[in-house]
């Protein structure tokens, strides 16, 4: 029989990536009423202006009152520079008294879909795109398990957003449709090498962001392209809220399956 679900994350550091908009904002919000007092959410995105907005907002709000403490950290996950400020941050965050470390990998981009796999022959556009999408993710996972090794009493999670696309083909998307694939096999490994840890690819499902308005808009493919219009006139696309309190779900009650992908449908 599994335990029961717990009714918060505990006093944890969490860090977030591509929290200034979309998904990883509402993660933001709702990771922090769900953490103790004491904890500390380290925001990182590329957006100043977002970022700060949010840092003021969770200020003033129960959370900020109750003593949960919000770094800002402007930063590129494609760049090097950029994960090494992430890490120095969540150092500079971290207190011994922590007893769970959270890291969402939900930073992504969808990539050129107004084209279509055959015309990808520049590497150095190739590389690029995966070293946002692929390649940061590895390494700042890789960085924070170095920062924060596994210590008694002490819980750690790694959270990759997925998608469908890890999973099914969409024609003119092979860039995001490789990298979600790459990145979720890439957190099977880490499971499969890391038992302690706590690794979820956690799938989304179709959300009303400005990632589904490129993917309405740009894509090449018109079936595709038509499937995504059709979802946002018919009102089928989600509420990121609505989304991240299945995510919340999964991580209370924390009995999913180490390096699962799982759906938002599934849950
Ligand atoms: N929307 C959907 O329907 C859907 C469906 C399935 C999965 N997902 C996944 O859900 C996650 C969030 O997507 P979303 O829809 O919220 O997308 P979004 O609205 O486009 O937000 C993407 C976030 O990533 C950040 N980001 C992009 N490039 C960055 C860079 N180089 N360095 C640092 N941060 C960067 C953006 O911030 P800045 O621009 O400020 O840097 C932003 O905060 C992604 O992993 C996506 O693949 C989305």
């Amino acid at each position: 029989m599994s335990s029961p679900a717990r009714t918060d994350l505990g006093r944890a550091l969490c860090i977030i990536t591509g929290s200034s908009r979309g998904f990883g904002r509402a993660i933001a919000r709702e990771m922090s009423r769900l953490v103790k007092p004491g904890s500390a959410l380290v925001l990182t995105a590329r957006s100043v202006d977002d970022l700060r907005s949010l840092q003021a907002e969770l200020a003033e709000s129960e959370a900020g009152r109750a003593g949960v403490v919000v770094v800002c950290v402007v930063a590129d996950v494609s760049q090097k520079e950029g994960l090494e400020s992430i890490v120095r941050a969540s150092q500079d965050a971290f207190s011994e008294d922590m007893d769970h470390v959270l890291l969402v990998n939900n930073a992504a981009s969808l990539g050129d879909v107004s084209r279509y796999a055959k015309s990808f022959s520049d590497m150095a556009e190739v590389d690029s795109y995966l070293s946002l999408n692929v390649s940061s993710s590895l390494c700042l996972t890789a960085s924070v398990l170095q920062t924060f090794p596994q210590r008694p009493g002490q819980r750690r999670t790694v959270i990759n957003i997925t998608s469908l696309c890890a999973l099914q083909p969409f024609r003119s998307w092979v860039l995001y449709c490789t990298s979600k694939a790459a990145r979720e096999m890439m957190f099977r490994v880490l499971a499969e090498e890391e038992p302690d840890l706590r690794v979820l690819s956690y799938s989304p499902g179709p959300l009303d962001t400005a990632m589904q308005t490129l993917a309405r808009s740009r894509t090449a493919d018109p079936s595709i392209r038509k499937s995504f219009s059709d979802m946002f006139a018919q009102g089928q696309l989600l509420t990121c809220e609505a989304s991240c309190a299945k995510l919340m779900k999964l991580l209370l009650e924390d009995n999913y399956t180490t390096g699962a992908h799982i759906d938002i449908y599934d849950v």
